[in-house]
């Protein structure tokens, strides 16, 4: 996840930072084509990962953005009779990440810590990136309990709960500190920070040691505010 780029005489450790949008449930397919085609990035080495909703993803992979694609979650089950899932085999080709034990999920659909551990185990033997949720330490212990290797693939996206969707971020200080328990419980992954982010306080974030990017929800449905933020950030880094 690290770059080295020699500046003079000095070398230097820089991040390649990540932005990750999620729709959550959210837009129709005429309201998706039309956020492809106000979408505008300049060239920057910051990684874009967006996660729509499922039926979006074939307009993206048309559109050739130069922007990830995730998924919003990942069946447990690798394939079969499951009604309504979507397995990682389904996913194959058409995502590179998934979100996995977003607090939504936690909260309205019950998904518990060993749900998580299925869903990243999944993923891992996919090859497909899991990006899990967390909004307390304890389930990042768990995590690494569950699946000793998720450093393998993995990234964390840290949200407290009363950040999301409130307008009330977390201090840039705290999710900082968040960031740098979190890495010693499990190791060298990219700790996003989420809740609440938009172009008007992403520079507070960016530039933090221990973080590597940001989760973005509300603010990655306008693609002009997203693709803002995305700029703003590429000029931070
Ligand atoms: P928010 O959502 O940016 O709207 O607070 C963040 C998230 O749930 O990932």
């Amino acid at each position: 996840m690290y770059r080295t780029s020699t500046t003079g005489y000095n070398l230097i450790i820089m991040k390649n930072l990540i932005v990750l949008g999620n729709w959550k449930a959210n837009k129709t397919i005429s309201e998706a084509q039309d956020w492809i085609k106000k979408f505008s990035i300049e060239n920057s080495n910051i990684k874009v990962i967006l996660c729509p909703a499922f039926h979006h993803l074939s307009l993206f992979i048309e559109a050739k953005l130069s922007i990830a694609l995730g998924s919003q979650d990942i069946s447990e089950h690798p394939s079969g009779a499951y009604t309504g899932e979507i397995s990682a085999e389904m996913l194959t080709g058409l995502v590179k990440y998934a979100l996995i034990g977003h607090s939504e999920r936690r909260k309205n659909y019950g998904e518990t810590n060993e749900m998580v551990g299925r869903k990243v185990k999944v993923c891992l033997r996919a090859n497909i990136a899991p990006i899990v949720c967390i909004s307390e330490i304890e389930q990042a212990v768990n995590l690494k309990e569950l699946v000793p290797d998720f450093t393998r693939q993995g990234i964390l996206l840290y949200e407290p709960l009363f950040a999301i969707g409130t307008g009330q971020t977390d201090t840039p200080e705290h999710a900082n500190e968040m960031a740098i328990q979190l890495q010693q419980i499990l190791g060298d992954v990219p700790i996003l920070y989420g809740g609440s982010i938009s172009p008007d306080n992403i520079q507070q974030f960016i530039g933090k040691s221990a973080l590597s990017g940001v989760g973005v929800g509300g603010s990655s449905l306008d693609a002009i505010k997203f693709s803002d933020l995305i700029n703003k950030t590429a000029k931070l880094q």
